[in-house]
Formats: C-alpha cells, sequence, structure tokens
C-alpha cells in the first residue's frame, strides 16, 4: 500500500558546482507549464492513496514566488493525506523570508530541509553557493520545530579543523535532524576532474562526525536525528516500500515498477512524460530490500523480512557465510 509521495521541482536560481540532481535554471516562463504538467502527471497515475508523507525536493523549490507555491499547493490538495502527515519541504537559505514561511505554515508544511552544506567560506566558493545568513536560519526556527540541516564534508582542502567548526557551527543551532554526505565527484558537473580526498581522511572525517553528532540517533549512514525526528519519507526509501515520485526526473515505485520520468522539460511540460521502467520481479525486490536495509543503523528486520518474501534471510547460504565471517 503506497503511503508516500515525493515531488520535483527542479528549478534554481545558481547551479552547484557539484550537483547531477535533475535541475535547471529558474525560469518563469516555464514554471506554469510546468505546474500544469505535474497537475496532469498527478492526476494521471495518483490512485487517491492516504499518503502519510509528503516530500517536495529538487531542484529548489523554495526558489518559486508565493503565487507560484500557493499554485503548487492548491494542485497538491488532490492528494489524500492522513492526520500524522510528515510534510516536507526543501529550502534554500537565501529564500527564507517571512512570507514564505508562513505560507509554508498555511499549507500544512510540518518539516524543513535546509541546505547548508558548510558554514566555511572557502569551502561555500568552491561550491558556488552563497554565504550563510544566521538570521534567516533563525528565522526558520521561529516557525518550525522539525528542521534538517544539510552539510557536504570531504571536500577539497578541507582539513578535520574546518569539518570540526562546521560541526560547532550545526549544533550550536541544534537542528533536530542533519544529513551530512561524504562529496560525491559526479561525471556531469563542473567538478567532474577534481580528485577526490584521501580515503584515509575520510575517514577519519567520517568518525568524526560519529562522534560530534552522538547525542543523535545516528539511524542511517548519513543521517542523524533526535529520536523521534527520523525522516519518515525517506524510511520509505530504506524500508524499501513503494511511493509515487511526480515531476521531471522524479523517480517512484508503485506496483512492483521502479521507474524515472522524463530529464526534459520539452517533453515534461508536453506532459510527455516518458518514464523508464525497472520491472521487478521477487528476486529483485529482495536485493533492493537487501541493499536499502543495510544502510540503516536497524539494518533489516528478520520478521518483516519473512512476511514480505515468504522465506527466512538466514537460510540464505550469502548471508550465513557472510554472518560467519564477522562480515555482516
Ligand atoms: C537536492 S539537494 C537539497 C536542496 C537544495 N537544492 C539545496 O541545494 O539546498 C540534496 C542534498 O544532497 C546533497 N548532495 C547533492 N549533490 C551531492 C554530491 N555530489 N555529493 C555529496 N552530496 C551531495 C547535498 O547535501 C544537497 O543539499
Ligand atoms: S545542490 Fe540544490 S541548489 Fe544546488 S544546483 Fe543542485 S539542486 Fe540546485
Amino acid at each position: 500500500m503506497i503511503k508516500s509521495c515525493y515531488i520535483h521541482i527542479p528549478f534554481c536560481k545558481k547551479i552547484c558546482s557539484y550537483c547531477d540532481f535533475c535541475k535547471i535554471y529558474y525560469n518563469e516562463i516555464y514554471i506554469n507549464k510546468y505546474l500544469d504538467a505535474l497537475e496532469k502527471e498527478i492526476d494521471t497515475y495518483y490512485k487517491g492513496e492516504l499518503l502519510d508523507t509528503l516530500y517536495i525536493g529538487g531542484g529548489t523549490p523554495s526558489s518559486l514566488s508565493l503565487d507560484e507555491l500557493n499554485r503548487l499547493f492548491n494542485i497538491l490538495k488532490k492528494l489524500n493525506t492522513s492526520d500524522k502527515l510528515e510534510f516536507t519541504i526543501e529550502c534554500n537559505i537565501e529564500d527564507i523570508t517571512e512570507d514564505k514561511l508562513k505560507l509554508f505554515k498555511d499549507n500544512c508544511i510540518n518539516r524543513i530541509s535546509i541546505g547548508i552544506e558548510s558554514f566555511n567560506e572557502d569551502n561555500l566558493k568552491f561550491m558556488n553557493r552563497p554565504s550563510i545568513n544566521l538570521d534567516k536560519l533563525n528565522l526558520a526556527k521561529k516557525y518550525f520545530d522539525n528542521i534538517n540541516i544539510d552539510l557536504i564534508y570531504a571536500l577539497p582542502n578541507e582539513t578535520l579543523e574546518i569539518l570540526n567548526s562546521d560541526l560547532d557551527k550545526v549544533l550550536e543551532f541544534n537542528p533536530k535532524h542533519i544529513s551530512i554526505y561524504s562529496l560525491i565527484i559526479e561525471n556531469n558537473t563542473m567538478i567532474r576532474d577534481l580528485e577526490p580526498i584521501d580515503d584515509e581522511l575520510d575517514y577519519e572525517m567520517y568518525k568524526l562526525i560519529c562522534d560530534r553528532l552522538s547525542n543523535y540517533h545516528h539511524y542511517e549512514i548519513s543521517n542523524f536525528a533526535i529520536p523521534g525526528y527520523e525522516s519518515k519519507h525517506n524510511l520509505t526509501y530504506w524500508n524499501n516500500d513503494e511511493y509515487y515520485g511526480f515531476g521531471m526526473g522524479a523517480s517512484g515505485y508503485t506496483n512492483n515498477i521502479r521507474y524515472t520520468n522524463t530529464k526534459s522539460i520539452n517533453h515534461y511540460i508536453k506532459n510527455e512524460f516518458n518514464r523508464v521502467e525497472e520491472h521487478l520481479n521477487s528476486l529483485d525486490k529482495e536485493k533492493y530490500e537487501l541493499i536499502m536495509g543495510f544502510r540503516k543503523l536497524s539494518g533489516i528486520n528478520l520478521n518483516i523480512y519473512k512476511e514480505k518474501y515468504n522465506k527466512d534471510l538466514l537460510d540464505n547460504e550469502i548471508i550465513n557465510k557472510l554472518l560467519s565471517e564477522n562480515k555482516l
């Protein structure tokens, strides 16, 4: 039973040097057409399930104007949502204004995810990202209790001291949730020719992060939460449960099919969603269950596994071998 839905808003005012997400420059001309197509896509595929989590990601959803955001929220009213809805929006720090925060609140958003990435000026310059305005962060806190902060580490020339100082600052802000990722050097980005930092240093950095964030529940490789504030939406992915993905380049998983929508804005706004589909058989589903499940600190729940696949995971030869060699 589908309980989660991801909505992709691909517009960004600035493009970050490391980013390989599906995004295009913010352009007013496209936005109304994009929202028309999004509405059409939802009308075509959504079957009315009661949703427990809704996540608006990007791109930069917060780059939309108040009118455009109003239109988006009106479209999303078509979705049937439960009383315990976790409703997240990704927000870039420079977009935070009192008006937008109020609009989010008025439209039942109860969690915001802010891309900070680093507080260090050299790191920010490297990433082609704006300086951090602490007033904006504090304003967000006035309106929202459940805030996630995104950070990136293992940037070129970054030292343990620089990372430590980023961790000081994020702990001072005291968010309910922190996602912290080691820089991935992707092919289609401005930094594609860069060498990654030394693996040993990356490992030292990861240990430092785990140590400094020890008051948080480290529930997934890169995710830390005050207990009770773990992201229900992201747990849908890691629990290998099905979810809708709407919007250009969005991925979803419905009726045993994993799909990704077209990454072409010209196709998308013509309602040519051109999904690339992967049809899963039972073995594929089991493999996803393991790959996703091992990302979580809690690992794989053997009872749920048995219920879902009608077999005992501990009967699996490879799993047994890895367990006996102390590799699992
Ligand atoms: C879609 S972005 C977040 C929302 C918004 N677009 C922003 O940049 O603030 C999701 C997060 O993934 C992480 N991320 C994206 N590309 C990455 C890369 N190449 N290496 C490591 N982390 C990356 C960043 O922390 C980023 O904030
Ligand atoms: S990291 Fe976020 S803001 Fe930067 S280009 Fe990618 S989607 Fe846009």
